[in-house]
């Protein structure tokens, strides 16, 4: 309805954010509810950060060469000349929070979840908005035990599927870390400068020529058809990880195998932000089968990784991701802290359940519809409604309205199995009618005790 109008409106809601529309609602409170049953099964304790940061606490974390930080950041100067960014994600923030506020005394190590909008300035399409909304979870402090790892990705799968989305599969890489990772920064640049260098010419779309000068690594994250076919060759870091980031990736899988959360390995999978380390991964719906064909080819019969060039290309889009991050938070100013965390993209989740048809909420379903006829039993109708709700009976009305008809036939559509009619006649001698509304049977009760009539009719 909104669309056939907004020629002729005189506001909108700004390009690529949108208002969440009362049917959407009841979803949005599902989404909440799972939420907080998940977190709170896991262990995870509720924040909230601010939504206005700083614009250097992304600059520093994410990478100034990050997509995020170089083209998708809303700033804003404050009066006072303060620069800051409406958040384009949760995990920067949650390290600010935990330096600023001494979280690690909370406990070591301290697990947290949040939700709450984000905005990054993207060219919007399906699935990709300028305001949207994730529900992220972090595991900051103790040590960089893969079972972390596992526990941030177990959480994620586990509220998409509360919310019965099926075929749900994590594609997971790592990137190694300090030490290991320079040398496969090195390999990436040669490949790469040497294929260009045999194209004598342009070869690679213009965001990867520059990523080949400032952040080789990322040339693997690029979409475009073009760079995606170089991409096909490219040396994969499995080969180069150094003794301890192998163990601690093999330690990661081990964990998601144990807990069967179906995987695949994705050995270009390296995600757009700066801040991570070692475990990589991304939570896809309806991979196809041909990932778990991958994923077999990957594993060697003594179930070694193997590390064989892949071709898992997301033909969906992601519905959350996450890693490592053990150095954001001394990147930040704090204390060297291990790290972990991801998020999911609900906007996207919630696209997907309603293309899948998946059907997740009861409507709110009234045991008694009252009706009233005179001012006099309008009047003291609200108190009788909240006498019925005091005990825990639901409740509809339609007070506003005067007809019987009218009213008779709302309370038909509520579908409640009791009226209460309630006419001038009975708000004089302090009565209410019963009637059943599937065989027409009713009755006169006295007031005082027609909240235990209808409890017992309910029965
Ligand atoms: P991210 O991959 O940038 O990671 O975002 C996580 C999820 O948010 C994506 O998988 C996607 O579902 C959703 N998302 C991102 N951008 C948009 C957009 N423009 N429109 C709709 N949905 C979007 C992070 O943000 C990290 N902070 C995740 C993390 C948590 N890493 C460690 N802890």
């Amino acid at each position: 309805m909104a669309k056939k109008h907004k020629g002729k409106l005189m506001f909108q809601s700004p390009k690529g954010m949108h208002d969440i529309l009362p049917h959407d609602g009841p979803l949005w409170d599902k989404i909440r509810k799972e939420l907080r049953e998940v977190a709170e099964s896991y262990n995870f304790m509720r924040i909230e950060p601010t939504l206005l940061e700083p614009e250097a606490l992304f600059q520093r974390s994410l990478g100034a060469t990050s997509d995020v930080v170089e083209k998708q950041m809303f700033a804003l100067k404050t009066k006072g000349g303060d620069a800051l960014v409406l958040r384009p994600e949760g995990t920067a923030s949650i390290a600010r929070a935990y330096i600023e506020h001494g979280l690690s005394q909370m406990g070591s190590p301290l697990k947290l979840y949040y939700m709450g909008p984000m905005f990054r300035y993207e060219q919007p399409q399906a699935g990709r908005f300028r305001q949207f909304h994730q529900a992220g979870f972090e595991i900051l402090g103790g040590d960089d035990d893969p079972i972390y790892d596992a526990q941030v990705i177990l959480a994620c799968y586990r509220m998409i599927e509360s919310l019965k989305i099926k075929d749900i599969i994590v594609k997971i890489n790592t990137i190694g870390c300090k030490n290991c990772r320079p040398i496969y920064r090195k390999k990436i640049l040669d490949y790469y400068k040497g294929k260009v260098a045999a194209s004598k010419g342009k070869l690679l779309c213009r965001d990867c020529e520059k990523r080949l000068s400032v952040n080789p690594l990322r040339l693997l994250d690029c979409k475009t058809p073009d760079c995606e076919e170089i991409k096909k060759d490219a040396p994969v870091i499995l080969n180069g990880l150094c003794s301890y980031c192998k163990a601690h990736f093999k330690g990661v899988l081990e964990y998601i195998e144990e807990l069967k959360i179906p995987y695949v390995l994705d050995n270009y999978l390296v995600r757009g932000l700066d801040y991570y380390n070692r475990t990589v991964f991304e939570f896809f719906a309806d991979v196809s089968l041909e990932s778990e064909r991958h994923k077999k080819a990957q594993k060697t019969e003594k179930g070694q990784l193997e590390a064989e060039p892949m071709d898992v290309r997301a033909t969906h889009v992601a519905l959350g991701g996450g890693g490592r991050y053990d150095y954001l938070v001394e990147m930040l100013g704090g204390k060297e802290t291990r790290a972990v965390g991801g998020a999911l993209g609900l906007d996207r989740i919630i696209e997907l359940i309603k293309q899948s048809g998946i059907v997740l909420t009861s409507k709110f379903k009234p045991k008694v519809f009252l009706i009233h006829i005179g001012d006099l039993a309008k009047k003291k109708s609200l108190a009788l409604l909240e006498e019925l709700r005091k005990d825990g009976v639901d409740v509809s009305e339609s007070l506003g309205k005067e007809s019987l008809k009218a009213q008779l036939r709302l309370a038909d559509k509520s579908a409640a199995p009791l009226a209460l009619i309630f006419g001038q006649k009975e708000a004089l001698e302090n009565s209410i009618i019963i009637r059943d509304l599937q065989t027409g049977a009713q009755e006169t009760v006295p007031l005082h005790k027609f909240v235990a009539e209808v409890k017992r009719r309910l029965k």
